[in-house]
């Protein structure tokens, strides 16, 4: 069975596009891959998170995981600061990747760009970090977004190069993108992600939204003027968001969609979905609260851990014993 590990970053609540780009994609795969689910703590404090915030997240996070289906006893969900390997060899990864390609990197671009000050260090060195959390574990493939490709883009070159330089050591994994719902866009603003640091509080969904509310920010999503129902994400990329997130939640194919919308007003559309994102969280939350104040929060973490920990360990000894850094081992 191929291995398969991902993360999701919870600096915030997770969300919708956490949700259709990653999180159900996971669900989906546990039957068929060896699934490995983490919640990566340790990227969440690049950025200053207030330390009781961050605790509620975490918890939530994994709450939300077991909402969504993922299943304990088919997958290895894990803290990934339990697993002090993964950081340990993202710093001798780190010492194995250039400034250069860190440059190169979009997300840190995006906060240089937008004039962010005290940027940490941290986030500079962040994707040597995701390298190791997908190395550490010989993943051969990675399910992502679509503006996570980068950094597992970057994470293939880091093994690259190490297994050229040291022999064969890591496998060389592969992202995987879905061909609906990879990109969720802003509600009020289709030109952006639909990102945990909307500020407007407009433009995305929470999974822990009231579904009422929720339901308000699709029917107030922002559209165009052509009055034409088509899935054309150049020229309406606020209809065609809608139309894919409706298509992710339920399954139905987006000609399909579209067709039956063909000839009708932009509010009916909506209105169905409104209606499935209402239907998707009151199901999703319900799940929730059973399960966030109860005790298979601990047990699956712990069991989680358990499985993880032996294998990043090998992993790590494998690459002090290649660079050198060993004495007795
Ligand atoms: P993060 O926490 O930003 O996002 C978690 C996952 O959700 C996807 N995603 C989206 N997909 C579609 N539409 C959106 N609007 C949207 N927003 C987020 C992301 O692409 C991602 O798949 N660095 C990672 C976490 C991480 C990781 C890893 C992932 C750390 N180590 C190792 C995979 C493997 C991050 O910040 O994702």
């Amino acid at each position: 069975m191929k291995r398969m590990l991902s993360g999701i970053k919870p600096t915030g609540q997770l969300t919708l596009g956490n949700y259709i780009g990653a999180l159900r994609n996971f669900v989906n795969y546990q039957d068929d891959y060896e699934m490995y689910v983490f919640i990566a703590n340790l990227h969440c404090v690049t950025v200053y998170q207030e330390p009781a915030d961050l605790k509620k997240n975490l918890r939530d996070a994994v709450a939300l995981y077991l909402a969504a289906g993922l299943d304990p006893e088919k997958s290895t969900i894990f803290l990934q600061s339990d697993v002090m390997e993964q950081a340990q060899l993202g710093w001798l990864l780190a010492c194995n990747s250039y400034m250069g390609e860190l440059n190169r990197m979009t997300q840190f671009k995006d906060h240089v760009a937008k004039g962010e000050t005290n940027l940490t260090a941290g986030l500079y060195v962040y994707p040597c970090l995701m390298a190791a959390d997908i190395l550490a574990y010989n993943a051969d493939y990675v399910p992502v977004g679509v503006d996570q490709k980068q950094h597992v883009e970057l994470t293939r070159d880091i093994a690259i190069r190490f297994n050229n330089k040291y022999g064969d050591t890591f496998t060389v994994p592969e992202p995987l993108t879905q061909k609906v719902g990879a990109k969720i866009m802003s509600l009020s603003d289709p030109s952006k992600k639909m990102s945990k640091s909307d500020l407007t509080n407009k433009g995305c969904i929470y999974l822990l939204d009231e579904p009422k509310a929720a339901m308000k920010k699709i029917m107030s999503a922002k559209t165009d003027s052509l009055a034409n129902v088509a899935y054309d994400k150049e020229n309406q990329p606020g209809l065609a968001n809608l139309i894919e997130i409706a298509c992710a939640l339920t399954g139905e194919p987006i000609e399909e969609f579209t067709n039956r919308f063909k000839g009708c007003g932009y509010g009916d559309l909506k209105k169905e979905v409104a209606a499935d994102v209402g239907n998707f969280l009151t199901d999703l939350q319900e799940r929730y609260d059973g399960i966030v104040r109860s005790d298979l929060l601990r047990d699956t973490l712990e069991n989680g851990r358990q499985k993880a920990e032996p294998i990043a360990r090998k992993t790590l000894h494998k690459v002090q014993r290649k660079i050198g850094v060993e004495i007795f081992r």
